[in-house]
């Protein structure tokens, strides 16, 4: 028999998330029934609404959220009901090309099926009342009561951490904190420039604390936003609006520019800036993402220098080591994650938390399930 439940469905790109009732399947053996408690609101799943991400319709959305287990497949051996969990939007089949050279987030089946918008198994889980198929977004289509998903995704995590707190680790701080920790090559002392100071940005400014970077340079277009990444550990904090953030970087390392640049803004200026405010044999990782059918403009001397640049996705993350690292951060008070969230809704407010994240109001709008 299978489950019913509220989910926030997107029908149509530009149309407002609708709030319905939807079957999900019967777990496979390698399966988990997760029983959502919290979720955040990330950009990507504003892209999708906007357009400029592109996925076969009608799709729940929501990748970066936590629950509790409610059920296991009988395969399923290292995951068991009552886990508290964070979801994993990064399945991956250990032995195509790309996972044996150690990057699961190019598996082959992970990209294949994630553009279907189907689980890793090939299958959609979910169903409209009306009987007609469901898309899931990035393997997991949180903003559900219930999801059924691979045991792989679902991460076991202490309990002590509060689910919402939990579920900005599943995607905004993993990618952050892991481009700062897993992904770059920060040494000590280094100065670090964070263009973009949303839920990704000011993690990465922790991700750089964390590395121990001697100066963090904080550039967004808003004053609070900056406050805040003051507050998480950037030594400076820079309005692109009022100020140049590459005259900046080059004021603060004797002309050179920034030892380490991490893009977090998703916008074509920031990413030209990127490559003008980093020094000579300097790296870049680029976090952000614009319509991947735009292009983006660079002076080309100033990609010369032996400068490394890097698009990455989800902060190079092995969810099964990272997550409870993450977590264990957060607990041990190394990690701040209470002040990303700037507002909290239920699935019937959630087109209001997508509103104020378009209007580059809010950090993460957590929903509660
Ligand atoms: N690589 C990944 O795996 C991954 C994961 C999650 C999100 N993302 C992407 O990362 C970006 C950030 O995500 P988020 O959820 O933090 O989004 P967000 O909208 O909350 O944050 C973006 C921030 O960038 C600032 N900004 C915009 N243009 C700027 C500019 N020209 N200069 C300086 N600051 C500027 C905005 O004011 C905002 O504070 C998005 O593009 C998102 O799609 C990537
Ligand atoms: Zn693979
Ligand atoms: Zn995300």
């Amino acid at each position: 028999m299978s489950l019913t439940c509220r989910a926030a469905v997107l029908h149509q790109s530009g149309a407002p998330l609708s709030v319905e009732r939807i079957s999900i399947a019967q777990p496979a053996p390698t399966d988990v029934v997760v029983k959502m408690r919290a979720a955040g609101l990330c950009h990507t799943d504003l892209e999708v609404i906007d357009g400029s991400l592109r996925y076969p319709l009608p799709m729940i959305l929501g990748h970066e959220a936590a629950g509790i287990v409610e059920e296991v497949g009988s395969a399923v051996g290292d995951v068991k009901v009552g886990d508290h969990v964070i979801l994993s939007w990064n399945p991956h089949c250990g032995h195509c090309f790309q996972c044996d050279r150690a990057q699961p987030i190019l598996c082959e089946t992970y990209l294949a099926r994630g553009a279907e918008g189907v689980h890793f198994d090939g299958a959609s889980k979910a169903w409209l009342a009306t009987g007609g198929r469901l898309t899931h977004l990035m393997f997991l289509g949180a903003f559900s009561e219930y999801v059924v998903l691979p045991a792989q995704q679902a991460i076991v995590v202490p309990k002590d951490i509060p689910f919402d707190r939990a579920c900005l680790i599943g995607c905004g701080v993993m990618t952050g904190v892991g481009a700062a920790l897993n992904v770059a090559d920060i040494g000590h002392g280094d100065t670090v420039m964070v263009i973009g100071c949303g839920a990704v940005g000011l993690a990465a400014v922790q991700g750089a604390r964390l590395a121990g970077a001697g100066a963090i340079i904080a550039v967004d277009l808003d004053d609070a936003k900056l406050a805040l990444a003051r507050h998480l550990g950037a030594t400076l904090a820079i309005n692109a609006t009022r100020e140049d953030p590459v005259e900046i970087a080059k004021d603060a390392t004797q002309g050179r520019g920034a030892d380490v640049i991490l893009e977090s803004a998703g916008h074509p200026l920031a990413f030209r800036q990127t490559a003008e405010a980093v020094r000579p044999g300097g790296e870049v990782i680029w976090l952000g993402k614009i319509d991947v059918t735009r292009d983006v403009s660079f002076r080309w001397g100033a990609l010369m220098g032996e400068k490394r640049f890097r698009r990455s996705s989800y902060g190079g993350a092995r969810p099964r080591r990272d997550f409870p690292l993450l977590a264990q951060a957060y607990l041990d008070g190394r990690l701040k994650l209470d002040e990303l969230i700037t507002g909290r809704c239920g699935l019937d407010g959630i087109n209001d938390g997508f509103d104020a994240l378009r209007r580059g109001q809010s950090i993460r709008t957590v929903v509660a399930l």
